[in-house]
């Protein structure tokens, strides 16, 4: 291939300009064009892309975000959209697409890869649920940022001896929570994989305070059914019974934004470079990933439309060591 084209779509992620760098200086020096698409699958469909040089990926490795844009596309989810997109890659002369996102972006690249055109994946997501990786761009970087605020409720929750519940991302999956809670030391993890209600919560934190620790905190994700806003009201409607209140901090998107840490730098500049390399061989329909420490290439038919599921071992492993 000569010339290609990169995005990032969906939630950005921390990495994710490390990963555009490294697409664009390994893909120069594999002798092909690299063109930038602004604003993801929303920005393909209108036609908006650049050519983009060595400098101009230069200083960006260690910044947040991305410097491409970002976008959640409904019309890139239409076939007219999709056939837009196309002919613009095609006007422009554009071989082929490095996709860098989590999971409805591998589907909008698989979607693509469907109607014929060559695509590379690259997975970036901070919720970690992409089948094909074991670790996604952006992970790392926003497990330390929630550690960070879960140490540090944990040390007024100490002084005053409160309960806290604190929300992390995750619509889909508990990863963050259930890692953020192991990490953190949280005496429950709350995840959409496992029901939980507020009753057995309150027994958690009660019996916690029981044991004889200071504080009591619960780590849920977003997408449990029983989240921070559940657990606030259903505190608030029975304190008198419950004897104790739950204060509640819902992270957001701090967790998303940020300088990426060494190891989503060269996590990105690693499947970056590979990604590059798929595609000047003309190996595409592929994610790139890494699996047991190794870059690898999956077919994206394996990806799309999947969660990866998390590992129970380590919900059980958090109950343990709540003790
Ligand atoms: O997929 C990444 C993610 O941050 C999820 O954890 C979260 O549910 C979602 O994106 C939020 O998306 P948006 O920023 O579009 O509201």
């Amino acid at each position: 291939m000569k010339r290609i084209a990169v995005l990032t779509s969906g939630g950005d992620a921390p990495g994710m300009n490390a990963a555009i760098r490294a697409v664009v200086r390994s893909g120069i020096d594999l002798g092909m064009e690299v063109l930038g698409v602004s604003r993801g699958f929303a920005g393909l469909v209108d036609g908006e892309m650049a050519p983009l040089s060595a400098r101009d990926v230069g200083g960006i490795i260690q910044r947040g975000g991305t410097i491409l844009g970002s976008a959640r596309s409904s019309r890139f989810r239409t076939e007219e959209g999709r056939r837009q997109a196309l002919a613009h890659l095609s006007e422009r002369g554009v071989e082929g697409l490095v996709v860098i996102g989590g999971n409805g972006s591998q589907s909008g690249a698989y979607a693509l890869l469907q109607m014929g055109f060559p695509v590379v994946g690259i997975a970036s997501t901070i919720d970690n649920d992409l089948v094909g990786s074991d670790v996604t761009i952006g992970v790392d970087t926003a497990l330390n940022t929630a550690l960070q605020a879960v140490d540090r409720l944990k040390d007024t929750a100490s002084s005053h001896h409160r309960a806290f519940v604190v929300e992390v991302m995750g619509r889909e999956s508990g990863y963050l929570a259930l890692m953020v809670g192991i990490a953190g030391g949280a005496e429950m993890v709350v995840i959409p994989e496992v029901p939980a209600d507020p009753e057995a919560v309150a027994a958690e934190l009660r019996s916690a305070y029981a044991r004889g620790k200071p504080h009591a905190i619960v780590v849920v994700a977003e997408g449990a059914s029983c989240n921070a806003a559940t657990l606030q009201e259903h505190f608030k409607s029975h304190q008198e019974r419950l004897g104790f209140e739950l204060r509640a901090t819902i992270l957001g998107h701090v967790q998303r934004g940020g300088s990426p840490t060494a190891f989503d730098r060269l996590l990105a500049s690693r499947l970056g470079g590979r990604a590059a390399e798929l595609m000047s061989r003309g190996e595409t329909g592929k994610l790139v990933g890494l699996v047991r420490d190794q870059v690898t290439a999956t077919p994206l038919e394996q990806v799309a439309g999947r969660i990866k599921p998390i590992d129970m071992e380590l919900y059980k492993l958090a109950n343990v060591l709540s003790a």
